[in-house]
């Protein structure tokens, strides 16, 4: 079946994603393609409509991106948003300028007309704005929709050709009523039909996969993570038996992690998984290490070395597939303005080096994070590990402060399952960003039975925050009963363990691990 198809022309923005991305929260099927995608490969296409992203370029500079004027002649609505409703009110013969005063930032839209693109909004709605240029004399054939106090043509539509602008970003969650405004423009101007699901994304990446990799061997890292898991799930949904999936254990997961990912991979869906023990040798070399970034220096070397002694006796594996994501796209430099930019390249743990000389496939590039864990409960995946929070590369040897050794290691494994069994059965766990245990290098004195204890007795800090980017976050307010159960369970629970603190420092300052 060929879905209703929504082109959109990208101008170099930095938000073109996000517009594919809002047209699929609303069940339709989108493409991002080039600015200048000539009108009769478009023409193939099932289209339905076509929106122009914004852009950084002036529609007067020299070079200036433009699309062919020929796309009005499609007969299908057209949306252009910033740049691209400046440029199809150019080639549609209305005049941009330098605006009289820019405007960066949240500003207020006041309704002129309440047409088809702004129906179902009234009064004054809050919305995005980020240009320098803008619309400031409208010809006769068009209609002026909606207004700012430094804009007066903040959204227009023409009267005969079914263009529609905005000035503003409605695709950026600062611009609440942009929902409304995509589903006036994908339902009730381009008449799609929203049978387009995520489900279907599987049936597309699983072509393109079969396209790109032939009959070659894959090699997949599997880390028990969302993003690897996914991608594995999908592989083997498009390769079968063509997907190696590699898992290292370097002796600093957590509780009953390894059997996790043995029993959902490998017992469950019959994926070729080669488990590397490499516990013991991780464990020697972090021997008297207490520095954190020698610990990440050390982890992410013995990693490597790992993940090499596997490949190395796989034939034909050609292909290594990774759970990048778009902002990770972002982040690596390929456009900027991404708040998450820098959270994995200083930490930079359990990536794989360019030199192993394998070719990438990386099928979740075009996604945001909460996107992949709906495809991975497509895939089939638990719930439990489509919803898991983010752990680092490293393990735990980031959450013992201080030396690692196999008895804290083992304790700080048995207290990190009590705090997430606790936070789930109160079902905060969904809720919360990141929750972990960190094991402090600190005896405090306590008193066990009738007598005073202090050797070997440490502290264990919990930790739990609220955050979306991991850039910044706050700690989260858990409920006074549950921080009590997870307390008393610990110290009850662990020997070793005879004080339990709740970390209530925001970030920043303070990070989310502690090391
Ligand atoms: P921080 O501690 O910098 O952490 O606030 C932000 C996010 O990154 C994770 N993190 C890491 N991930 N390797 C990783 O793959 C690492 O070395 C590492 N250090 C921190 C952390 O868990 C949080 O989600």
């Amino acid at each position: 079946m060929k879905h209703d198809t929504i082109a959109i022309l990208d101008f170099g923005s930095q938000y073109g994603q996000l517009i594919a991305r809002r047209v699929r929260e609303h069940h339709v099927y989108s493409e991002l393609l080039r600015h200048d995608m000539p009108v009769e490969q478009l023409k193939q296409k099932n289209l339905k409509g076509i929106i122009l992203s914004g852009g950084p370029a002036s529609v007067y500079a020299d070079g200036a991106p433009k699309c062919d004027s020929e796309i009005f002649k499609l007969g299908v609505p057209v949306l252009g948003i910033c740049y691209g409703m400046q440029i199809g009110c150019n080639l549609l013969g209305a005049n941009v300028d330098v605006a009289h005063s820019r405007e960066y930032g949240s500003t207020k839209l006041q309704l002129v007309e309440p047409d088809a693109l702004l129906a179902h909004l009234s009064g004054e709605k809050v919305v995005w704005m980020s240009h320098g240029d803008q619309v400031n004399e409208l010809p006769d054939d068009f209609m002026a929709l909606g207004k700012t106090g430094t804009c007066p043509f903040a959204a227009v539509r023409h009267k005969t050709v079914p263009f529609f602008g905005v000035q503003f970003h409605p695709e950026v969650t600062h611009t609440p009523c942009g929902t409304q405004i995509f589903q006036n423009f994908l339902y009730e101007i381009c008449g799609c039909k929203g049978d387009w699901k995520m489900g279907n994304f599987i049936e597309q990446a699983c072509s393109d996969i079969q396209a790109q990799v032939g009959k070659d061997t894959v090699i997949c890292g599997l880390s028990g993570g969302v993003d690897s898991s996914v991608v594995a799930a999908l592989l083997h949904r498009a390769i079968g038996k063509q997907l190696t999936c590699i898992f290292v254990d370097n002796g600093l997961l957590r509780k009953g992690e390894r059997d996790n990912v043995e029993s959902t991979f490998r017992d469950h869906f019959q994926i070729n998984l080669r488990v590397v023990d490499w516990s013991e040798r991780f464990l020697t070399r972090l021997a008297g290490v207490t520095d954190p970034q020698q610990k990440r220096r050390i982890i992410g070397h013995e990693f490597i070395e790992a993940f090499r002694s596997q490949t190395e006796s796989i034939s034909n594996a050609r292909f290594l597939a990774q759970g990048t994501l778009y902002p990770d796209v972002i982040e690596s430099g390929h456009k900027d303005g991404n708040p998450a930019a820098n959270i994995k390249l200083h930490h930079n743990v359990g990536g794989l080096p360019e030199e192993l000389g394998f070719e990438l496939v990386e099928p979740l590039r075009d996604l945001f994070k909460d996107e992949v864990r709906i495809l991975g409960e497509h895939l089939g995946l638990s719930e439990q590990m489509v919803w898991r929070h983010p752990f680092p590369g490293p393990g735990l040897a980031v959450r013992i402060v201080g030396e690692i050794t196999k008895e804290r290691l083992a304790m700080l494994q048995e207290a990190d399952a009590i705090a997430i069994e606790e936070i789930t059965a109160a079902g905060l766990y969904k809720g919360i960003g990141q929750a972990l245990t960190v094991l402090l290098p600190i005896s405090s004195v306590g008193v066990m039975g009738d007598d005073r204890s202090y050797e070997n007795q440490h502290v264990a800090a919990f930790r739990a925050v609220d955050t979306t980017d991991y850039m910044t976050a706050d700690w989260t307010r858990i409920p006074y009963e549950v921080l009590a159960r997870i307390s008393n369970r610990i110290i009850n629970e662990i020997r070793g363990i005879n004080r339990v603190v709740y970390d209530i420092s925001s970030k920043p300052p303070a990070t989310i691990e502690w090391e």
